[in-house]
This record gives C-alpha cells, sequence and structure tokens, in this order.
C-alpha cells in the first residue's frame, strides 16, 4: 500500500529532533564499534499486520536520543510560549490544512502499518484532523479571571499558563488521532512536545510530524523519537526522571498508566492517562432493538474491536434476549473480513500475534465455561496471514469469564442475559474500568437513573458513536484521569497562577 503513495516524502524513517531528521545516536555509537565486530544498525521493523511482510525500519532510539529531544524542546518552550494564541492557532490551522490535503496517503499509511480497511483510516485522518482544528480555535479563547475586589486596593487576577514541555506516548489503535489530540492542544496551550508512537505503527506519527514541520513550526517546538518494544523504557524513563518534563499524556494499558503515575512522582508531574476500558452496552425491554443493533455494529466492530471504548460485555434484557441476538446474528455474520487493502473489508487484521492470542483465549475459556457460539469463534483467512479473527457473538456469557473481566479488544460480543435494572447495572459497574458505557431505553426516567449510576467517565444513551473533538473524552477509577478533547482537553495543558496586587488605593 505504501508503493502507491502520492507524496512519497510523507514516508519518514528517522527521528525528529531540534528541526533535524536524523538516526538513533545508537548508530553512530555503533558504527565506531564496527571494528570490534558489533551489531552496527540501531532500527527495527514496522510491518503491515495484513501480510506479515516488513515495510520500513526506523530508529530504535535510546535516553541519549530522548534527552536531545527534551533539550530541544525544553530551549524552544520561552519563544514559544511567549507568541501570541493567534499566532500559534494560525501555525496549527496551517498544520490542519497539511493533514486534510494528504488525507489519501495519510489514510494508506495507516492501514499499511496498523490493519484497518481503507475506509476506516480516512475516517482516522478526519478525526484525527477535527481535534487540530478545534484546538487550533480554541488557542484563541484561553482566558483567566479577575476576581471581585475584596479588600480595597487590592487585584487578585487568574492567568493560565503552559505547563512546559509535554512528553506524548501514543497507541497503536488510532494512529493518527491519539496523537493529533495530544500534540494539538499542547501546541495550542504554548507547551512544546517530545512524543514517542507505539512501536507497532511510527509511520503515521513520523508523517504527521512531517507535516507540522511543513507548516513551519519552529525549531525544538515538535520532536519525534521511536523506539520498539524492548526499548521504549530507556525513552519513557528518561523523560520520566527529567523534571524539565512538566506533563506526561499517555493512551494505552492500565498497567503502563500506573507504572507512569508511579515512576514521575519523583518529578510530581502533571498527567493525562487515557487507559484501558471494559465498556457495558446495556439494551433494555423498552429500547428500540434496530437502532440497539446499529449502535453496537458502531461500537463494537469499528476498528476490528481493537479500541478502549468499545463494548466489552453485551448485557441485554431478558423479554428481548432471542430477538436482539436474532438481529445482531445476522448483522455480524454479514461482515467482511480481509487485508486493509481489498474493498470490501470491513474487519481487518489484529494488529499483532500477541492480540490474535488473547481473543482466542478470551473465546476458548468462555466456551469451557458455557458459552455459545453463534457467529464466528476462530481464526480465520489464515492462509493470507495470522492475524485474523471472525466477527463472533456468543451467548450464555457469565462473570466467571475472562472476557468479563478483561478488555478482549477485538471482534467478539459477548451477550450477557439480566432480568433487573439493578442487577444490570450492579454488573455494569462491577469492574475497576470506568471509560465508556453505553445504553439503549425509551423511558426517560429510566434513562436519568441509568446515566447517573453508571461508573465511567462517557455514557452514550441510544447512541453507539461517542467520540467528537468537542466533547470530553476520559475515563474514572483504573481508566485514567484527565480529558482530551473540547476546552477540558486544553486545561489539561495549563496550570493557573494566581496574582495578587496590592497598594493600588
Ligand atoms: C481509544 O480507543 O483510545 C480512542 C477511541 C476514540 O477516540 O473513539
Amino acid at each position: 500500500m505504501l508503493t502507491t503513495l502520492t507524496h512519497r516524502d510523507l514516508l519518514r524513517q528517522q527521528n525528529f529532533i531540534d528541526q533535524q531528521w536524523r538516526d538513533s545516536r545508537r548508530d553512530s555509537r555503533r558504527d565506531s564499534r564496527r571494528d570490534s565486530g558489533r551489531d552496527s544498525n540501531a532500527r527495527f521493523e514496522v510491518t503491515d499486520p495484513s501480510t506479515g511482510k516488513v515495510i520500513a525500519h526506523v530508529p530504535d532510539s535510546d535516553a541519549a536520543d530522548a534527552r536531545d529531544a527534551t533539550d530541544a524542546a525544553a530551549a524552544a518552550f520561552p519563544e514559544w510560549s511567549r507568541r501570541t494564541a493567534r499566532e500559534r492557532a494560525q501555525l496549527i490551522k496551517r498544520w490542519h490544512a497539511l493533514i486534510l490535503a494528504h488525507d489519501q496517503d495519510l489514510a494508506r499509511i495507516i492501514s499499511a502499518e496498523q490493519g484497518k480497511p481503507l475506509y476506516e483510516s480516512l475516517g482516522e485522518v478526519r478525526y484525527g484532523a477535527s481535534y487540530v482544528e478545534w484546538f487550533a480555535e480554541e488557542a484563541t479563547r484561553i482566558c483567566g479571571d479577575v476576581i471581585a475586589e475584596a479588600v480595597p486596593g487590592r487585584k487578585m487576577i487568574v492567568l493560565k499558563e503552559p505547563v512546559g514541555v509535554v512528553a506524548a506516548i501514543t497507541p497503536w489503535n488510532f494512529p493518527l488521532a491519539m496523537i493529533a489530540r495530544k500534540i494539538a492542544p499542547a501546541l495550542a496551550a504554548g507547551c512544546t512536545v517530545v512524543c514517542k508512537p507505539a512501536e507497532d505503527t511510527p509511520l503515521t506519527a513520523l508523517a504527521l510530524v512531517y507535516l507540522a514541520e511543513q507548516a513551519g513550526l519552529p525549531p525544538g517546538v515538535l520532536n519525534i523519537v521511536t523506539a520498539s518494544r524492548a526499548q521504549t523504557p530507556a525513552v519513557v524513563d528518561a523523560w520520566l526522571a527529567d523534571s524539565r518534563v512538566r506533563k506526561i499524556t499517555f493512551t494505552g494499558s492500565t498497567p503502563v498508566g500506573k507504572h507512569l503515575a508511579r515512576e514521575s512522582a519523583g518529578t510530581l508531574k502533571k498527567l493525562s492517562l487515557e487507559l484501558g476500558g471494559n465498556a457495558p452496552f446495556i439494551v433494555f425491554d423498552d429500547a428500540d432493538l434496530d437502532a440497539a443493533v446499529e449502535g453496537l455494529m458502531a461500537a463494537k466492530f469499528r476498528n476490528g474491536g481493537q479500541t478502549c471504548v468499545c463494548p466489552n460485555r453485551v448485557y441485554v434484557q431478558a423479554g428481548v434476549h432471542d430477538v436482539f441476538v436474532g438481529k445482531l446474528a445476522k448483522r455480524v455474520a454479514a461482515l467482511r473480513v480481509g487485508p486493509a487493502s481489498e474493498e470490501t473489508s470491513q474487519i481487518g487484521p489484529m494488529i499483532n500475534a500477541r492480540a490474535v492470542a488473547k481473543i482466542d483465549r478470551h473465546v476458548r475459556d468462555a466456551l469451557e465455561k458455557g458459552a455459545h457460539v453463534v457467529v464466528g469463534g476462530e481464526r480465520v483467512r489464515t492462509e493470507d496471514g495470522p492475524h485474523y479473527y471472525a466477527p463472533t457473538v456468543l451467548t450464555r456469557a457469565t462473570p466467571a469469564m475472562a472476557l468479563a473481566g478483561e478488555e478482549t479488544f477485538g471482534p467478539v460480543a459477548p451477550i450477557f442475559c439480566f432480568k433487573h435494572e439493578d442487577e444490570v447495572i450492579r454488573d455494569a459497574n462491577d469492574t475497576p474500568f470506568g471509560l465508556a458505557a453505553y445504553f439503549y431505553s425509551n423511558d426517560v426516567r429510566r434513562i436519568w437513573r441509568v446515566a447517573q449510576a453508571l461508573e465511567t467517565g462517557i455514557v452514550g444513551i441510544n447512541e453507539g458513536a461517542l467520540a467528537s473533538e468537542a466533547a470530553p473524552f476520559g475515563g474514572v477509577k483504573e481508566s485514567g484521569y484527565g480529558r482530551e478533547g473540547s476546552r477540558h482537553g486544553l486545561d489539561d495543558y495549563m496550570h493557573t497562577k494566581y496574582l495578587c496586587q496590592g497598594q493600588l488605593n
């Protein structure tokens, strides 16, 4: 798919630090040791999950590269943060225009390294770009407060200031949108950025940074280093230990989020953590069942089920259980699985072998504990590659199954049958996670009761597509804290300064 890029310069395979595209410092250190017969190439492979083939090599960076990036970002901060909001907004808007102008190529890069069908990748480019545009506009609306005089001759004023250097660590499931919605508000607030994309999907992030460079961002304002799974701790630990990095923004697993929270305590960094979920999707007897099936299809099978807000447990009230399962099964059985490059594909490959193994483990465990397969339940298209899993519907799911407690992150919809509202609220909340929840009902009193009782940061009511640049995205409990999108998403990159001026009378 990368061979069809119109602008091949988008395919970057180097770090970007202080306005220079360069290899890891490990490369030159190893070069000097070549005579001693040691390995000379500090790069790692990027593969296409649709085929398993290697499509690029990018730097396998270490702590020295991370520090170079921080040096550049720290040096750029004073000048960038003092620019007017309008100047920052104009640059971010230029970046937004370039993203849209390259949407087809960016979509091809996303599909090549992440595996989602091309139309979904194009949707992701537009989705990510919407955050860039939103925060460009929000930059010009940053404002503080003037507090009514409490003491004669004394003025109290509240300013909003950028926190400083931000480290953004991003996931593979939305390689463009997740990094865009971290970098854009950071830049809008006046922060400078160092970032590290997921090892599975560095190419989209590098292309995005390249477009920011083309938009005219000044040197050092935005820096990116790539690293393999093995080298990532070296890069991240360098940022955790560095007191110049004032904020970490991370999307990924809860164990890693907890590690970042613990290890950043030494320098008390501000944190935004968008972590794992275990979303319940509840269908009450009084729901519009066709709308509920539609909502579940959108929420469950987007990106092959590889989203943090993906419904992980589907609760259906006993009175409508069989009808709902029948309607859902028909839709799921019709989904077409295939490589991102095939126009007819609706479900691409899973990201890697670990991901497919987890999905299969959850399905096997459920079957051993009494679940019934209505559709799917196995690996498919094994001749195309090892990462394809059939869209699956299971009934007779119970809390004892692994898929009830862990995020499956794949195209599996387990149906739990329930009788009473109280019972389903208790079960839906019986998880340490609290990112998203969904429910379908036409009873206005129930809607308010249930929306308030669900312990999550996001609730979909008769709606399966929740995310928007204008809305605050984020969780409660062990799904993390901080918000992305909306004015709250900008606030997370600023601190509040109180000025008190006396002797004015
Ligand atoms: C995620 O999966 O982390 C983000 C999903 C979204 O933005 O809708």
